[in-house]
């Protein structure tokens, strides 16, 4: 008998609130929204306000809050927020030691309750927090992928657009990298509609929207006091939708490296093809010479952070 997706949330917090909203509004499927025993109160008040949010709304989906890891048993999708956020004046480096245990405790469950799910980590430091996820469970790379290109890239396209005056919409912009900030924004494969963005908007204002989207998380937590959750979760919310719906759209994530752009034993963000068997391809696309330095040089800032991680 056809049954609903189940959706797994770790963390109710402002993220995975918004996820469960998301989820329940886009008929996803139903959501179990989970956080540690101190906040399950939250977790269940988030899930009984969203059910009757949908009562409202005409939409139906079972929303369940808890802090017992049986009841994310046999989740189809399996999206991580469980953490500390950035606060003013924190790096998402400066958050490793703290997220790297929560982390591990929730690889560790995930082994045992959802063996079968696709992962998507948002956890910061985002490139660490995916590796060591897949580390921990064993899981195959193509089932854990890590979110951050989506936002990163969703940013560049907004910033894009309002410097060319043109529907955000009809701008496409590639982000490339770690989720920090040595990001590669790839303005060689950025178009308004087909046309490149070179011929749009001149080179010292590309240069300046490169550096807010580098600083794109940083300008939010320095305004908000925490960091950005709306734009976060929508990302995550289309790389599950293209899993369970098998879009097979092409987004840049966090992937494991298998070799690909010269890499091996690492999680980048790539441009990748998610279907219905999860990371279904790691497309390898030409870079200048500058692009590929400024994406080796990312990749060894994620390399380092990896090796501090080992050490922990
Ligand atoms: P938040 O603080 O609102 O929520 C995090 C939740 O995780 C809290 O409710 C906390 O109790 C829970 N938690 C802690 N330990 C847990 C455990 N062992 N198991 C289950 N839940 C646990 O934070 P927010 O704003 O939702 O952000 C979540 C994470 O996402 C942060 O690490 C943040 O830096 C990151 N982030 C990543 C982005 C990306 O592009 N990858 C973008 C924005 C945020
Ligand atoms: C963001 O990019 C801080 O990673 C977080 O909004």
């Amino acid at each position: 008998m056809p049954r609903r997706n189940k959706i797994a949330l770790i963390g109710a917090g402002n993220i995975g609130g918004e996820l469960a909203a998301l989820c329940a509004r886009n008929e996803l499927g139903d959501v179990v929204l989970f956080d540690i025993p101190e906040k399950e109160g939250l977790a269940k008040g988030k899930a009984l306000d969203l059910e009757q949010n949908g009562a409202v709304l005409g939409t139906d989906a079972a929303i369940t809050g808890t802090s017992n890891w049986a009841d994310c048993a046999g989740a189809d999708v399996v999206i991580i927020t469980a953490g500390v956020p950035r606060k003013p004046g924190m790096s998402r480096d400066d958050l490793l030691s703290i997220n790297l245990k929560i982390i591990r405790n929730v690889g560790e469950n995930l082994k045992k309750h959802c063996p079968d799910a696709f992962v998507i980590v948002v956890s910061n430091p985002l490139d660490v927090m995916v590796y060591e996820l897949r580390r921990v469970t064993g899981f195959p790379g193509g089932k854990v992928v890590g979110m951050a290109g989506v936002l990163d890239a969703g940013r560049f396209q907004l910033f894009l657009a309002r410097e060319a005056k043109v529907a955000v919409k009809d701008v496409r912009a590639m982000v490339l990298g770690g989720h920090g900030d040595t990001m590669v924004p790839v303005i060689s494969y950025c178009t308004v509609d087909g046309i490149p963005v070179r011929q749009l908007i001149a080179a010292d204002k590309l240069a300046a929207i490169v550096e807010r989207t580098r600083n794109g998380g940083g300008e939010i937590v320095k305004l908000m006091g925490t960091s950005a959750y709306y734009a976060p979760a929508s990302a995550a919310i289309t790389m599950a939708t293209s899993y369970l719906r098998d879009q097979k759209r092409l987004l840049p994530c966090a992937a494991q490296l298998n070799g690909e752009y010269g890499f091996e034993d690492l999680y980048l963000g790539v441009p990748v093809v998610i279907g219905g068997s999860g990371v279904e391809k790691v497309v390898t696309i030409e870079l200048s010479a500058d692009e590929k330095a400024m994406l080796d040089k990312s990749a060894a800032a994620v390399r380092e952070l990896i090796e501090a991680s080992k050490k922990l």
